[in-house]
């Protein structure tokens, strides 16, 4: 399927994603018809080996140091397009830059092998919509438009890689995710600029204000849930809790509360409700990327 330049979904440790090959133009046109999402924003190459993403991009000592530390596993690195890189210009939207992943999944990495080719993969939703964490998710929001489904069951993160730009002079996070920035800054030894500290700054044009939206109003730092809003809680409940209440973590482990985001607020996300209420995450670990995701659902839509 892939060396024909057809689309196949494929699960990650993070979200699933929507692969198709990298080096392809009508593949990676493919990509961004199925999810409705804008060519200005660039895909992640997905590869099976440093070695392979040394083949893309022109990796530098940080790269390395990062992909010893963190790949297979949830980080995403922004590096200089490598001369001979056979990425599309396409995925990468025209930038000089390309972003690369190896993903720690046994499907991803075997699919990938055996496609021989990186794989371009966006999260295998809608633009703007919820991000899937199940093969079930990916066939409701995709179905027709995608030509295999891989399914490798419920994905262990649930929110998607950390973006690092390595680019420049100094590291800039450009999306928190599943590997924790105090994690990346110890390994640096340095701080992570924020793609916010500085105008100038990169910035990822995926980072839109309205993302991972369910179709409900979500209302942040809830302590309980107003008439007819349903409420997903962390740590313990209030007393007389909503009856339509989920909890991303009863006993307050992040992890958890990130495993378990997406799918609770596909959950909740149902016609007869007027909102959905979350409690307060803490910002620390996984948190960062957990509160991401909800400042994106509960900002204003039609962006
Ligand atoms: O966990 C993940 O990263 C998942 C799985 C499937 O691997 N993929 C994913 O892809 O979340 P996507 O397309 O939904 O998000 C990729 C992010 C976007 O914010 C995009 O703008 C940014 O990475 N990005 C990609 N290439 C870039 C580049 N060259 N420079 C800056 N940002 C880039
Ligand atoms: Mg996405």
């Amino acid at each position: 399927m892939l060396a024909a330049g057809r689309l196949v979904a494929f699960p990650t440790e993070t979200v699933y994603g929507l692969g198709g090959d990298a080096t392809c133009d009508r593949a990676v046109a493919a990509i961004f018809e199925a999810k409705g999402r804008p060519s200005f924003n660039p895909l992640i190459a997905h590869v099976a080996s440093v070695a392979h993403a040394a083949a893309l991009v022109e990796m530098n000592a940080a790269a390395h140091r990062l992909a010893r530390l963190f790949w297979p596993g949830p980080l995403t690195l922004v590096l200089p397009r490598h001369p001979q890189s056979p990425v599309s210009l396409l995925a990468s939207a025209g930038l000089d830059s390309i972003a690369v992943r190896m993903p720690d999944h046994p499907v991803a990495l075997a699919l990938i092998a055996a496609a021989g080719r990186p794989l371009a993969a966006p999260s295998a939703n809608r633009s703007g919509a919820v991000s899937p964490t199940t093969a079930d998710h990916v066939a409701r929001c995709l179905g027709g438009r995608v030509s295999t489904i891989l399914d490798g069951g419920r994905c262990r993160v649930g929110v998607e890689s950390t973006v690092v730009d390595l680019t420049g002079p100094c590291p800039v996070l450009l999306r928190p995710g599943g590997v924790a920035v105090e994690a990346l800054e110890a390994a640096l030894g340095a701080a992570l600029l924020r793609s916010t500290d500085s105008p100038d700054a990169p910035r990822s044009p995926g980072q839109l204000d309205s993302h991972y939206a369910p179709s409900l109003p979500v209302r942040l730092n809830a302590t309980e849930a107003k008439a007819g809003e349903a409420l997903l809680g962390f740590g313990p409940l209030p007393p007389g809790a909503a009856a339509a209440s989920l909890n991303l973590s009863p006993t307050g482990d992040l992890e958890e509360a990130a495993a378990n985001l997406f799918a609770m607020l596909r959950a909740l996300d149902r016609p007869e409700r007027a909102g959905i209420a979350v409690m307060a995450i803490p910002g620390h670990g996984l948190g960062l990327a957990i509160n991401d995701r909800l400042r994106r659902a509960a900002a204003p839509r039609g962006r």
